[in-house]
């Protein structure tokens, strides 16, 4: 064997694979070089294989010769690594780089309607006073709405709450009351019953300032021995001045309900000029915000409950009314119209 032609082949083999080296732009291609020109395989092996065909005194010359070469591509081999492992970590540092003064981005926080906040407030109210919460049906049956409600067909003041019929049987609520029937119905005979029960109720009515075909009412019914008038107007002063502030004060003007007896509308002072009357109350220093009663004999006794053995209280009160108080609303309407510049008055600042 030329041992001078194996020394010009060393010498080829490190400038193709130092060249080679230089094209390598990634891990996968920096992989394949070296098993290229390092592996089992690679032209220096080859030349390895080769060796026993030179003469022994010149063996020396080439082996040293092929380890001088693979030690240069090995060291080539590392820097290449070394760098690229720079450059690639450089490329993602660019790649991922945020511009830190950059003004971020405002996330839009969600906030509760002005109705929902006055239910839950009004819940929390007679929640702190042992009561229950309970829901009834909005799709309710005559016989609940009216019947067991003190209110027969062809009742006068069946009138007061017209509303939508899906059969003759079957209507669109239109108050909170059924609840109080079905209410005890499931609880007789156990007391005390002490339940409040919010809800969408629907009337028949053309929609204007003050009025909806669809609004919100809570329910309170509390039923048990010896229940008074005094513990209605108890409960009702406690919740008033919760709701509306400490020096708050309730009325009680007599009324009609055919499921209460006696009857009452209650009136709050005005929030608006503390009593002193005002546009708000017309002048008379007091503003409505529910009706109520001592639930009636024949309700008592149709929904299993001896009016002889117990008594209760129950009352209704118009969600909407509230908060239109409360917030200075003066239009029902804008509470269901979605309009940002009120519900944004209503947002928690951020
Ligand atoms: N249900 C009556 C209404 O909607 C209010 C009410 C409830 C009155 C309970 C008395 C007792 O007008």
């Amino acid at each position: 064997m030329d041992v001078g032609a194996l020394e010009t082949t060393i010498l080829d083999i490190e400038r193709e694979a130092l060249g080679a080296l230089e094209q390598v732009a990634d891990r996968a291609a920096l992989e394949e070089w070296r098993v290229r020109y390092l592996g089992k395989k690679s032209p220096l092996s080859q030349v390895m294989r080769q060796l026993g065909s030179v003469a022994a005194e010149e063996r020396p010359r080439v082996g040293e010769a092929v380890n001088r070469c693979r030690d240069r591509l090995q060291t080539a081999w590392e820097t290449a690594k070394e760098a690229l492992s720079e450059r690639l970590l450089n490329e993602r540092l660019a790649s991922e780089r945020v511009d830190v003064t950059l003004p971020g981005r405002r996330r839009e926080r969600g906030a509760l309607h002005p109705l929902v906040r006055v239910m839950q407030e009004v819940e929390d109210i007679f929640l702190g006073m042992g009561f229950t919460i309970a829901e009834g049906p909005e799709v309710e049956t005559d016989e609940y709405n009216f019947e067991k409600l003190n209110l027969p067909k062809d009742h006068p003041a069946r009138d007061m709450q017209d509303t939508f019929y899906l059969t003759d049987a079957l209507l669109l609520r239109t108050h909170t009351s059924p609840m109080q029937v079905r209410t005890m119905e499931a609880m007789r005979p156990r007391v005390p019953v002490k339940v409040i029960v919010p809800g969408r109720v629907y009337r028949r009515d053309e929609d204007d300032a003050t009025h909806s075909h669809a609004f919100n009412q809570i329910e309170g019914l509390v039923v048990d021995e010896g229940i008074r008038m005094s513990d209605l107007k108890g409960v009702l002063e406690q919740f008033a001045r919760a709701m509306f502030g400490p020096d708050q004060a309730v009325r009680l003007r007599p009324s009609f309900f055919p499921f209460t007896e006696p009857s009452a509308e209650v009136d709050v002072r005005c929030i608006n000029c503390g009593g002193a009357g005002c546009r708000v109350c017309k002048d008379t220093g007091w503003i409505e915000i529910l009706g109520a009663g001592m639930v009636h004999p024949h309700v008592l006794d149709w929904a299993g409950y001896d009016h002889r053995r117990y008594s209760g209280f129950a009352f209704g009160m118009g969600v909407e009314r509230i908060a239109m108080l409360k917030y200075g609303i003066e239009d029902i309407r804008h509470l269901y119209q979605n309009d940002l510049r009120l519900l944004r008055q209503f947002a928690r600042p951020v």
